[in-house]
């Protein structure tokens, strides 16, 4: 048979870069759960109905990017693209607004979506998202953009910028869609053919056209910010306030007219992180509000704002020093070498008294090789000590510990092995 590879855009995750991962999935959860946030876990797999109404007919996702097939009962399906239309199903069906004001999810997992693949951009990558559910004041938004720089900054992220935007009501974004087609319409000729079917259907999606000579055109258009009520107005003033009232020094961000988001989905408050280790796909999180979502999908009337972090881009910008920090925590921290069979069952006995103190150790298993191959296996697998149970220590109930860096060597008693090892 043929070598078989992973598909094109979908990768393995191997250690040491699954440390990273694990690393910034748990900073992820302990930093929410703090904040009342609590996991939810839905199926990768739903209806394609549910996307479509959601993220929209004539977005990229939509048109171009699911992964969409017919099941085995006939039933069209699709792997999820992103997590926020789940969620708003989930929180219906299982009534979650009814035990709390506000339902406080967050997310961790695969997402799909059949891009073509480039650095930054893969078929298959991972979200951590965040979703509020319930309340629609502007604190609501501006603690959430905290809490997103919080875990950013956590993971020790440095200068990452959060664009911010607001795109107002329904009522704000239907006059918007007219403007910008009234701008459009004269010029129609000069489209490209995407857009003009976008001109028809869904106007706002020319905004995130990528042909140069569209995206030109569009560069002098209405902007959203053009077309917002007062109550809209308002509510966005109020959201920079608040993060420009965060102590010590406020939350950082810049104001991006031209931000538009690729999901229909959104209304209000808007924004997206970029970060300069990435290239052309350089934004690493990005969220907003989406008020109408749940009543849309035949929910009671609920407002709601979320963001996703893309976990592969945020790796991209995650620290090399942090990366070795985290691979120094799983190195190998003690190899026991035994002398023979009487020496192997008593290190057999001790080894996990040393594993639950919380020391990573190994031992090879059986007692029939030489101590020159033990001491090389310690040595490629890269361990900190090797505790040698030599038969005339163990009758003073001590081993040598060689500190394989230095090449230092001690007796220590078997009792104080765990503390020796940490304390080094
Ligand atoms: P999104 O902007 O489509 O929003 O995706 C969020 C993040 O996922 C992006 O900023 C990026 O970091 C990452 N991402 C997206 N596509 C890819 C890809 N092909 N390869 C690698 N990374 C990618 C959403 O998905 C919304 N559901 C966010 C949200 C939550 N809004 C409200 N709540």
């Amino acid at each position: 048979m043929e070598k078989i590879n992973s598909l094109r855009g979908m990768s393995d995750i191997l250690s040491p870069e699954v440390y990273v991962w694990q690393y910034i999935e748990n900073t992820a959860s302990k930093l929410f759960e703090e904040r009342g946030y609590r996991e939810v876990r839905t199926p990768i797999l739903e209806e394609t109905t549910l996307f479509r109404h959601s993220i929209g007919e004539g977005t990229d996702i939509v048109n171009k990017e699911m992964y969409t097939f017919i099941d085995k009962g006939d039933r069209s399906v699709t792997l999820r693209p992103e997590g926020t239309a789940s969620i708003a199903r989930a929180f219906i069906e299982h009534n979650l607004g009814s035990r709390n004001e506000l339902a406080k999810l967050y997310y961790i997992g695969p997402m799909f979506r059949y891009e073509r693949p480039q650095k930054g951009r893969s078929r298959q990558f991972h979200q951590i998202g965040v979703e509020a559910i319930g309340p629609s004041d502007a604190n609501t938004d501006a603690g959430l953009v905290f809490m997103m720089a919080k875990f950013l900054e956590k993971i020790g992220l440095k200068s990452f910028k959060i664009k911010l935007g607001s795109l107002g009501c329904n009522n704000d974004k239907k006059k918007f869609a007219e403007g910008l087609r009234r701008y459009l319409l004269p010029e129609k000729s000069r489209l490209c053919d995407d857009c003009k079917v976008r001109l028809e259907k869904n106007v706002l999606r020319t905004l995130d056209c990528k042909v140069e000579s569209c995206k030109i055109l569009l560069r002098n258009s209405p902007k959203a910010k053009d077309f917002l009520c007062d109550n809209c107005k308002e509510h966005y003033q109020r959201v920079k306030d608040r993060l420009r009232d965060y102590t010590p020094v406020g939350v950082e961000f810049i104001e991006d007219d031209h931000m538009v988001r690729g999901l229909d989905y959104y209304t209000g408050t808007i924004f997206e992180v970029t970060h300069p280790a990435l290239g052309a796909q350089d934004a690493i999180a990005a969220g907003g509000r989406y008020d109408n979502l749940i009543e849309n999908f035949g929910g009671k009337p609920t407002p709601a704002i979320g963001f996703a972090v893309g976990m592969e881009r945020l790796i991209m910008a995650f620290p090399a020093e942090e990366k070795i920090r985290l691979e120094e925590e799983k190195q190998l921290k003690l190899y026991i070498v035994t002398t023979g069979s009487a020496s192997y069952t008593r290190a057999d006995s001790e080894i996990e008294k040393l594993r639950d103190q919380g020391i990573y150790c190994e031992i090879n298993y059986g007692s029939d090789k030489p101590v020159k191959w033990q001491m090389d296996r310690a040595g490629k697998k890269n361990a900190k000590f090797v505790a040698i149970f030599g038969d005339e220590e163990l009758k003073n109930d001590e081993v040598v510990l060689r500190n394989m860096k230095t090449g230092e060597q001690k007796n220590v008693k078997i009792t104080d092995l765990a503390k020796a090892v940490k304390n080094a």
